[in-house]
């Protein structure tokens, strides 16, 4: 594992375990911004005015922290549960930009209130293992690659996660592989394409049915 520079001057992780980084290497946090904020958040909060939030892969928590900073510029309220099956050690998130280790140094399993707006809990768990609790109208689907990771982009864990939105709710993730489209649809979901941060021509919004 390894802390590595990309374009936009923010940083990401290597996983030796995966072989891949944990965002893109054309910039990870103007990534996060394009798909999980933009395509996400605002749209979920445009929607249904606030956001109950499933992160799949919570990993260097920057998708946590930008998400905090939108909730309280926006002032709506967002409660953020972030899945992890392999969180960073210590000796590894402390390579991470500071404002990233108040999350990290966060208790496991209980929810905590960060600000009038923001409350978060990070559970260490793996999808596959999570119990179906509908409870979310926006899922961050950020696993590894549909390379490394097949099992958790098929169409029987895209039923799991739809199972866990509530009608009309909201999926982004950076991935638009066609494969992964046609999974997204035959759980039920209506796929959009929007076009990605730099580097990346489309990424997907999926809307459950
Ligand atoms: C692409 S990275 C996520 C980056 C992260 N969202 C961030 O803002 O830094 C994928 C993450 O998914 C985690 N992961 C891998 N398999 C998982 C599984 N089966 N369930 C939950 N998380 C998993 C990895 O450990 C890794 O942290």
């Amino acid at each position: 594992m390894g802390i590595r520079e990309t374009s936009d001057g923010s940083v990401t992780f290597f996983s030796e375990k995966y072989g891949q980084t944990y965002h893109s290497v054309h910039g990870a946090r103007t990534e996060s911004e394009r798909v999980f904020i933009e395509l996400g958040l605002d749209y979920a909060v445009g929607r249904f005015g606030r956001a109950d939030i499933l992160e799949v892969g919570f990993g260097t928590g920057l998708n946590a922290w930008l998400t905090r900073q939108k909730a309280e510029e926006g002032d709506y309220p967002v409660r953020y549960t972030g899945l992890e099956a392999y969180p960073l050690a210590p000796d590894e998130y402390r390579l991470l930009p500071p404002e990233l280790l108040p999350l990290h140094r966060l208790s496991w399993e209980e929810w905590h209130t960060i600000s009038p707006v923001f409350s978060v809990i990070k559970k260490q768990i793996r999808l596959e293992d999570l119990p179906c609790e509908p409870q979310f109208n926006l899922v961050y689907f950020d696993a590894f690659s549909p390379d490394a990771q097949p099992e958790l982009w098929s169409a029987e864990m895209f039923m799991k996660v739809g199972n866990m939105l509530c009608a009309e709710g909201v999926l982004t993730t950076y991935c638009s592989k066609s494969s992964v489209q046609r999974n997204l649809r035959s759980a039920g979901f209506t796929v959009e394409k929007h076009p990605g941060p730099p580097h990346k021509r489309e990424v997907i919004r999926a809307i459950k049915k």
